[in-house]
């Protein structure tokens, strides 16, 4: 039986038997118990399924991967400690030392550095293309070496909406995977996998945790990448992992479980980016009730673009769902119920304007964050970008009277209010 969104937010992932709890147990232990060594062994082999070190899988974490994997509609998925953690591990399972990828340009700022610069220090090396690149742009960015293709759903700044379809076709036709980071609108809003990603990726501690409580990560596979048809380019997939005996990911767990396993019994081994099974409890309340917050952040999102479009004090507002926005027809099209709560816009007077502005709202705070059930703002120039000078942020697109508001789920006439006797 294949239940609808709403309900996959609410049930998906545990299934409690005869006489267990109804709420998700949290399985607070580093290590679990074995009757002999070989049961253990087994383990260790990967010849059975089960549980030897919360670093690399704990009962917790996996009963709330399951559900975003049942959300994202892939076939495998894992929690990590931070959505950092979810796009290295992410793009870290495909690339190595001399591979390149694809990137756009119009992502999350903290994922750009990520990839610019410590990637680069491992020797994988990177071309950024424009998010509205055309599909002869595209193509020109791949090279031989190339080993995936990655972006964001709606970008964090940015709020530009990416053409999965348009980026799966390209990288498909150079025989690589389409990753996504599809953080902002969620699986609510939209699923990646249906437009031809391959892998998604999230930063929980966003919507999906909702309340500011947790940071986290998730990973989840579409299963349909055939990494067999393209053994070349995927040595660390199709051929012996000789720090695993030897195991062939794809052979051994097929095209729906090898990039999950690789993930898991390679990577979190070695890295340890694990989300604690506390953290993950906290996370699977938040996504409880995900498909009712996302809507009312988009609800108010909308609801105060508009309010600040018709606005004399305000120079532009962005806005994928506001009609005459540059991504109105993408935003529709890969997001028809809505996509997430933050709106950015430019008041008229600059740096001191903003700063003006921000200091009068009374409940709308100032936080670096994003994306949880209470409203928040941060003016760029004079917190995340304060190192540039106006000229520099003009450059860069972010000019110095750009606010940046993550809309809550209070009561949309407040937010209106609060911000309409702070233009004041
Ligand atoms: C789109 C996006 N991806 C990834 C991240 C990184 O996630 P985290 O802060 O959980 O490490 C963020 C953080 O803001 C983000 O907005």
């Amino acid at each position: 039986m294949s239940y609808k969104i709403n309900t996959k937010c609410v049930q998906s992932g545990y299934t409690p038997k005869n006489g267990e709890p109804r709420e998700i147990p949290i399985y607070q232990s580093t290590t679990f118990k074995y009757d002999t060594s070989e049961d253990m062994g087994k383990l260790f082999d990967l010849e059975a399924a089960g549980y030897f070190y919360s670093r690399l899988q704990n009962p917790t974490c996996d009963l709330v991967a399951a559900k975003i994997t049942e959300l994202e509609g892939g076939t495998a998925g894992m929690l990590t400690s931070s959505g950092q953690a979810a796009n290295l591990f992410a793009i870290f399972n495909v690339c190595e030392a001399g591979s390149h990828l694809v990137a756009s340009s119009s992502i999350y700022g903290g994922t750009f550095n990520l990839i610019a610069v410590t990637m680069k220090k491992m020797g994988i090396d990177v071309t950024f293309v424009s998010p509205d690149a055309s599909e002869d742009e595209l193509n020109a960015a791949f090279r031989d070496n190339t080993r995936a293709m990655f972006g964001e759903t709606i970008a964090n700044p940015a709020l530009t909406v990416l053409d999965i379809e348009k980026f799966a076709k390209v990288a498909h036709a150079h025989g690589v995977p389409l990753i996504i980071d599809n953080t902002f609108p969620t699986p609510v809003h939209c699923r990646p996998i249906e437009w031809g990603a391959d892998i998604v990726t999230h930063s929980t501690t966003k919507y999906m945790d909702g309340h500011g409580s947790c940071v986290g990560g998730a990973v989840v596979d579409s299963g349909k990448f055939d990494w067999m048809a393209h053994a070349d380019k995927f040595p660390g997939l199709c051929t012996p992992d000789e720090s695993y005996h030897g195991i062939v990911y794809a052979e051994k767990f097929g095209q729906g479980g090898a990039f999950i396993t690789k993930a898991t019994a390679q990577l979190m081994r070695d890295l340890g980016c694990a989300q604690s099974p506390q953290s993950a409890y906290y996370l699977n309340l938040g996504l409880e009730s995900l498909h009712l917050r996302i809507a009312r952040h988009y609800e108010n999102g909308l609801a105060l673009a508009k309010f600040l479009n018709d606005h004399p004090k305000v120079k532009t507002v962005t806005f994928p769902h506001l009609e005459g926005d540059k991504y109105y027809e993408l935003a529709k099209k890969y997001m028809p119920d809505g996509g997430c709560g933050v709106v950015s816009f430019e008041v008229e007077g600059g740096r001191p304007a903003a700063e003006a502005f921000m200091k009068k709202l009374r409940l709308i705070a100032i936080e670096t964050h994003v994306a949880d059930a209470r409203s928040c703002c941060l003016n760029p120039a004079t917190s995340t970008h304060r190192q540039l000078t106006d000229e520099q942020l003009e450059a860069a697109g972010i000019p110095a009277g750009l606010i940046r508001l993550s809309c809550g789920i209070e009561d949309a006439e407040d937010l209106i209010v609060d911000v309409a006797q702070a233009l004041e």
